[in-house]
């Protein structure tokens, strides 16, 4: 499965990505909004450290709207892919981006019906939102589950990009799930490196090296 990173930190995105274990960065408007940056210069400074997928939502409701944003931020740099919000509009703008070679991931997916026509209008991700359907009491990964058997039914190569990831399970539900991509906040990817008995066993190892170098 592939890692992307959910923000538009720039000091996180440049330590995960020090890691050498980052596929990819989505933003959204409100990940922008908490950094107080602008997309165009937040997407430009991600560019330069991830060589990877970048999601730059586009704010046009209109497909008209859609398809003129979505060419200006491909302009940005060729890694740059252009988040829709999926609507009716949103599909006939992917069909055409994606005509022109731009790539386009349809965001706010919420059932595997709405996957299935935005991999039909040419997206090349989809983002079904797993924690925001647990928040009202309906199961996101199911709805993840679904949608990935769908794909695999038909060999759609639309890639599902597991979002709205809230805890390190729903992480490890996408995996087994055989989401393509999981985009993944900051603090979560920080908790999946480290285990307390791992803490603990480096302690271990360190006491017992001192003490033998004593004896
Ligand atoms: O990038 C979109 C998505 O991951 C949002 O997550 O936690 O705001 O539902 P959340």
């Amino acid at each position: 499965m592939k890692i992307f990173i959910d923000t538009a930190n720039i000091e996180m995105i440049k330590e995960i990505s020090g890691l050498g274990i980052l596929d990819g960065v989505t933003t959204n408007p409100s990940l922008i909004a908490k950094e107080k940056t602008d997309l165009r210069t937040c997407v430009k400074k991600i560019s330069e450290i991830v060589d990877g997928p970048i999601s730059a939502e586009a704010m046009s409701m209109d497909a008209e709207g859609m398809i003129k944003e979505g060419r200006e931020l491909s302009l940005i740099h060729e890694n740059i892919n252009v988040k829709l919000p999926m609507c009716a509009e949103a599909l006939k703008a992917t069909k055409t981006l994606s005509s022109e070679g731009i790539d386009v991931n349809v965001t706010l997916i919420f059932s595997p019906h709405q996957a299935l026509l935005a991999a039909k209008a040419g997206a090349r991700f989809v983002s079904p939102f797993v924690g925001r359907l647990d928040d009202i009491g309906q199961v996101g990964s199911e709805m993840l589950s679904q949608t990935v058997a769908v794909f695999r039914n038909y060999d759609i190569d639309t890639e599902i990009i597991a979002a709205s990831i809230r805890h390190p399970v729903h992480v490890l539900e996408a995996a087994m799930i055989g989401a393509h991509i999981a985009t993944i906040p900051y603090d979560i990817l920080k908790k999946m490196i480290s285990h307390p008995k791992t803490d603990e066993g480096i302690r271990l190892f360190l006491a017992d090296h001192e003490r033998a170098k004593k004896s």
